[in-house]
């Protein structure tokens, strides 16, 4: 349908839709968006399309979608502060995001990347939430390098993965530190030099705040951006305060929440892209390593080991550098055959299986 909205307003879409501009120029999060381009909105996102003049919209509406108008900007004041801060820093410059689930960590971190391509940087992300990842699978910790403008981090193609086997932080707090740590540092060995590290929506809580605490020592960034509603963030910037640069912005007023079931069914969507076209291949366990992801100590399985555990296990295929491959499904072991079952689009390069605590089925929906 065509959808025509003056100068000075922002159009609001809410998944699952796909909007064209039949004439005009919009921004969406600091990206120019103009006639002729497309944007595909998922189930459960929404995106903001700001009018610098008057826009034609045709807008394509799925299930449950919906759009709405509100004047001006969504973009709060507070988050372009925070870019000229963190941008004065001088180069290179990392910066870390914090904030409870649905804050608009991610939207603020598609945000500061676009505004750093504007102004000549060289922008990349390392994705560290987990349970809502963007850019790797979600239970990983993914990377990329931002070279075009974008609207959403899910865009973007993971240059790096790492595999961390669960989506919530808790049981995995030291793993995400370390991963995120080395990660920052081997990319601020290339030339990247604005780099946005976002962290997932554990907040709230003693060990939380623990957490968000040690994970900005591992990492070191030269400032810390928290982005709260009112004030659920305060423990935590209160302590990394002491030896940090802090930023505290507002979550926007038109932040949209999401519930479990959204959250768990963008996972899934998440897990079906990496398992498109997959199917169950056999590993020669003589051939191939079989770990525990979360095992600080190289975590060896043995057959009887694998024996025991459950089908349906989320695994991580890596080649002999350790590099990930890709993601798969535990589907069992035949110790008289010596092989192991993956449900995956892996076939070749195959020299470890790190095994995580996830477990899915084969349509990629999480069993609990
Ligand atoms: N400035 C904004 N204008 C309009 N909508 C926004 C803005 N910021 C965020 N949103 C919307 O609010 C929702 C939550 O934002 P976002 O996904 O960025 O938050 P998050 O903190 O990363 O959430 P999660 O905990 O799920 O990772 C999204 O649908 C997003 O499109
Ligand atoms: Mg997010």
């Amino acid at each position: 349908m065509r959808h025509t909205v003056k100068k000075g307003k922002t159009l609001l879409v809410n998944g699952p839709a796909s909007v064209n501009i039949l004439s005009g120029e919009t921004t969406i999060l600091g990206a120019k968006f103009r006639k002729g381009e497309r944007a595909v909105i998922r189930d459960g996102k929404r995106l903001p399309f700001e009018t610098n003049k008057r826009v034609v919209f045709d807008l394509m509406l799925g299930e449950n979608a919906s759009f709405e108008e509100v004047d001006g900007t969504t973009i709060p004041f507070s988050w372009k502060n925070a870019f000229k801060k963190v941008v004065s820093h001088g180069r290179p410059v990392t910066v870390m995001v914090m904030g409870g689930t649905d804050s608009g960590k991610t939207s603020f971190c598609v945000y500061l990347a676009n505004r750093a391509l504007k102004e000549g940087l060289k922008p990349a992300v390392i994705d560290g939430d987990l349970g809502q990842s963007d850019i790797g699978p979600p239970s990983t910790i993914g990377f990329s390098r931002v070279t075009k403008q974008i609207k959403d981090l899910v865009e973007m193609t993971a240059e790096s993965v790492c595999f961390v086997g669960m989506t919530s932080p808790s049981s995995a707090v030291n793993k995400v530190g370390e991963e995120l740590a080395m990660m920052k540092s081997g990319v601020l060995q290339t030339d990247v030099d604005f780099l946005i590290v976002n962290t997932d929506g554990w907040v709230e809580g003693e060990e939380a705040v623990g957490y968000k605490v040690q994970l900005a020592e591992r990492v070191v960034p030269d400032a810390v951006v928290g982005i709260q509603q009112t004030n659920e963030l305060t423990s935590i910037l209160t302590l990394l305060k002491e030896k940090r640069r802090v930023i505290a912005i507002e979550s926007p007023q038109v932040v949209w929440k999401r519930n479990k079931e959204k959250r768990k069914s963008l996972r899934e969507f998440g897990y079906k892209k990496y398992l498109k076209e997959a199917k169950v291949r056999l590993f020669p366990l003589s051939q191939i390593k079989v770990e525990d992801a979360l095992s600080e100590t190289g975590g060896h399985l043995t057959v009887e080991h694998m024996e025991r555990m459950e089908e349906g296990l989320l695994v991580a295929l890596q080649n002999a550098d350790r590099s990930f491959l890709g993601i798969g499904v535990f589907c069992g072991v035949d110790s008289r055959r010596e092989t192991i079952r993956i449900y995956t689009t892996v076939g070749e390069n195959v020299s470890t299986v790190c095994i995580g605590q996830v477990k899915l089925n084969r349509e990629g929906k999480e069993i609990v």
